[in-house]
């Protein structure tokens, strides 16, 4: 079996905590990169090591396309070439779009969007080496269901999931000549620290409207992108799948 190296960007907590933990295996080499978060980074690798499963941790902010080109080439150094990035990082603003500002509005979108493309551009070649060797090459970028449904509440971050969407489809186009891969998966309210902060109100909204009538946890979401890397999975690119429990919008 090949090995694996898999680069997750906020992979300290939530969503991303709980990708690590799904691709960590054996075989796989995980990667993961916090912000303000270093110890609940710091605990990820040392449950990981306990299995015997090699993980670095790195600091990085992905607004800043050279720290993203560090950590990749540290990793890369380390381990040797990517076959999987995740791109999870990213951060929210429930305010109606009246009343917020613009450098409010201009984190989310340099996170969001522009942090997405930051790491796509410093980790391409990387995987472009992985495929050249008849390895795996993926990306997966977390979106959200709100790209589709475009909350009023959350308009910078609708606006920035809708952008990975179709960022996600010209990086599928572009880069199927190399063997890499990109989907996305799009999901909506999933339990996390993320969500514990957005109001009472947002939360009895999903449990009317979802099919479930239940909000997700970190575990659907990792689940698919699993999927999307494995090997067989090989047909579908430029895809956005939804893991909402039927919500729809
Ligand atoms: P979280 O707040 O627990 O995790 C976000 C992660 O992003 C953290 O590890 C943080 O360190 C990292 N991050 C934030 N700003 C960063 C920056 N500038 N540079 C590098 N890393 C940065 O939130 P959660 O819920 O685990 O979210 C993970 C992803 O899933 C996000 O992209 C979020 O938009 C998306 N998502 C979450 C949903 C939810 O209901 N929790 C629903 C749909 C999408």
């Amino acid at each position: 079996m090949s090995k694996k190296v898999v680069l997750v960007t906020g992979g300290g907590r939530g969503i991303g905590r709980e990708i690590c933990m799904a691709f960590a295996s054996e075989n796989t080499h995980i990667a993961l990169t916090y912000t303000r978060d270093a110890q609940s980074a710091e605990q990820v690798k040392q449950t990981l090591t306990a299995r015997h499963i090699s993980c670095s941790v790195h600091p990085l902010n992905v607004q800043n396309f050279s720290l993203c080109q560090s950590v990749v080439d540290a990793v890369e150094r380390e381990y040797g070439t990517i076959n999987v990035l995740v791109n999870n990082a990213g951060i929210t603003l429930s305010k109606q779009f009246v009343n917020c500002d613009e450098t409010e509005n201009e984190a989310v979108l340099s996170t969001n969007l522009q942090g997405v493309m930051n790491m796509t551009l410093a980790t391409v070649p990387s995987l472009k080496k992985s495929t050249k060797n008849a390895e795996l090459g993926r990306i997966v970028n977390i979106s959200s269901n709100t790209s589709l449904c475009g909350n009023a509440g959350q308009v910078a971050y609708s606006v920035t999931k809708a952008g990975v969407n179709g960022f996600t489809r010209v990086c599928a186009r572009t880069l199927a000549q190399y063997d890499i891969v990109v989907n996305a998966v799009a999901p909506g309210y999933i339990d996390t620290d993320m969500t514990h902060d957005l109001p009472e109100s947002t939360y009895s909204h999903v449990l009317k409207v979802s099919a479930m009538k239940r909000t997700g946890r970190v575990e659907d979401v990792s689940a698919i992108v699993q999927l999307l890397c494995d090997d067989h999975c090989q047909y579908m690119t430029g895809q956005v799948i939804h893991i909402d429990g039927g919500k729809f919008c």
